[in-house]
């Protein structure tokens, strides 16, 4: 028998559940979609009428949402009401690394998961399927199981009943939409049929059936741990290579090019860059590490853990290299930050590699200017926990001069009076369009650029006159020892 469906509730309205409830309002007309958030000030900003001031930046994001919103889609603070009426409940809330306690630095605090799911048994009515779509610890389908099966409730026990499957989401951001649109897979994991199809025809809307894949519950939980496991692992394997090239003569991307011709490789995720950053890499690594240990498969760990501490020392290496072209010290001395988010196309700079670069070249006494097209400066000085000097309107030059070891946020790109250097963090597109000519006239002689991400070209900063140093490229190195 199918188990009919009209009504859907997503708790948690951030980088997944927003985009993910969209596109399914945007397939699924007949559907009603109610996203629900604990922080109010989320949802004002995901009900602004000015469509620019959603609270997350995604290509293509605010032409879907002015499609559906109050059509049938639906942003509150309800959560009560939205889990009484719904069929379906997206669990979407965030899952941080412990900081505290067992597992900490390692596991994931499911304490966010843990109160939504209180919260649906003591509110949802009849039978609900509850679908996991944060990405968790292997086994946490059965922790929501057991809390929605003996947790308090408002309705007597014989009145509700639930199935839990778990569904995650392989969405990048700053591509979300066009992910969501064409997924490559649609993984559900679960043990009840009937819950799996009737969660498959939301999907089937849009995305071919041969897509979607029936697992069991944990497969579908491992599968996305080792998913973004795999995809974080290749970016510091080229990352350590990256290394390797600039000291044998080796261009990085020529290797990159090389090795994805192999169809058994493939050409994505091969792009040598700061360092991985997001909010699932480094934190769905060291989930699988802490099942490793947990089971006691020590080798297991270690090597997945390798993938994260080659990480941590690439953006180290990054920093040095700077201090080290700067004469030694890069004391007093003004450095052009381009790029703050953790990819481009993304306001979102969860564990952005700029943030311990950064952080490092200030404790290094460097003046800091911080450009980036879509972060705002205050979640640079959450991020940083350094305030900026002096407001936005100053001139850079008077709030730097004469102090050592601050920073300052530019909306513009009119920073490059007085600059020793300019190192690029995020990959943004209009970076790729400034005009060397120009900016070498404003800088300190010798000029720097330092591009983490291989995107300026090379020939016209060098004809420009800057020094450039480019990750991973070898060949720049004047003289490259015998080894
Ligand atoms: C997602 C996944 O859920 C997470 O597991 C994955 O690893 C990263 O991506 P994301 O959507 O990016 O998280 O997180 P975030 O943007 O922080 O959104 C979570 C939302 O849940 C926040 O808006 C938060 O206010 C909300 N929330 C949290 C609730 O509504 N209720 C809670 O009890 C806790
Ligand atoms: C990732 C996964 O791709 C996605 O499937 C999962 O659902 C969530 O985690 P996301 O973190 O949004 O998505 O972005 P992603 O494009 O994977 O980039 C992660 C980091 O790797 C970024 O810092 C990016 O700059 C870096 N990266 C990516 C590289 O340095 N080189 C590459 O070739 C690709």
């Amino acid at each position: 028998m199918e188990i009919p469906i009209k009504t859907i509730c997503c708790i948690g309205a951030g980088y997944v559940g927003g985009p993910t409830m969209t596109m399914m309002a945007s397939k699924c007309p007949d559907l009603n979609f109610n996203v629900v958030d604990i922080n109010e000030e989320r949802i004002e900003s995901w009900n602004n009428k000015n469509l620019s001031k959603l609270p997350i930046y995604e290509p293509g994001l605010k032409e879907l949402i002015a499609k559906t919103r109050n059509k049938n889609l639906f942003f509150s603070t309800n959560i009560k009401e939205a889990i009484e009426s719904a069929d379906i409940i997206f669990i979407s809330v965030n899952t941080p690394t412990k900081t505290k306690g067992l597992g900490a630095g390692k596991s994931s605090d499911l304490k966010w998961v843990e109160s939504s799911a209180r919260e649906v048994a003591k509110y949802s009515k009849g039978y609900t399927i509850v679908v996991e779509k944060s990405t968790l610890p292997v086994r946490t389908a059965e922790v929501i199981e057991n809390i929605l099966n003996s947790a308090e409730t408002n309705s007597s026990r014989d009145e509700i009943s639930f199935s839990v499957l778990s569904n995650p989401e392989f969405l990048a951001e700053g591509t979300a939409i066009n992910d969501l649109n064409n997924p490559d897979r649609v993984l559900i994991g679960g043990k009840n049929k009937q819950a799996m199809t009737a969660l498959s025809n939301i999907y089937k809307a849009w995305v071919p059936e041969e897509k979607i894949l029936f697992t069991n519950i944990w497969s579908s939980e491992l599968a996305k741990l080792t998913s973004n496991a795999f995809l974080a692992q290749r970016i510091s394997s080229i990352n350590s290579i990256s290394a390797i090239c600039e000291v044998t003569g080796a261009d990085v991307k020529e290797v990159s090019r090389a090795i994805g011709k192999d169809s058994r490789i493939g050409s994505k995720f091969l792009d040598s860059g700061p360092g991985f950053g997001g909010s699932c890499f480094k934190k769905d690594i060291l989930n699988l590490v802490y099942l490793a240990e947990y089971f006691d498969l020590y080798e297991v760990a270690n090597f997945w853990e390798g993938v994260v501490k080659i990480n941590n020392w690439h953006q180290k290496r990054i920093t040095e290299i700077v201090i080290k072209k700067l004469f030694g010290t890069i004391s007093g001395k003004k450095i052009i930050i381009l790029g703050f988010a953790f990819k481009a196309n993304t306001n979102d700079t969860r564990e952005s590699a700029a943030i311990k670069i950064c952080k490092d070249l200030i404790d290094e006494g460097a003046n800091l200017v911080i450009h980036d097209p879509k972060v705002n400066y205050k979640q640079i000085e959450k991020d940083l926990k350094i305030k900026q000097t002096s407001k936005e309107n100053d001139s850079i030059e008077t709030s730097i001069k004469g102090q050592i070891g601050q920073w300052r946020f530019s909306k513009n790109l009119d920073i490059f009076d007085n600059a020793h250097a300019i190192l690029i963090l995020t990959e943004w597109e209009e970076y790729k369009y400034i005009e060397w000519q120009n900016v070498v006239k404003k800088m300190v002689k010798p000029s720097w650029v330092f591009d983490s991400r291989s995107i300026v070209n090379k020939k016209e900063v060098e004809k420009a006159g800057l020094r450039l140093w480019r990750l991973g490229d070898g060949s720049q190195e004047k003289e490259v020892s015998s080894f």
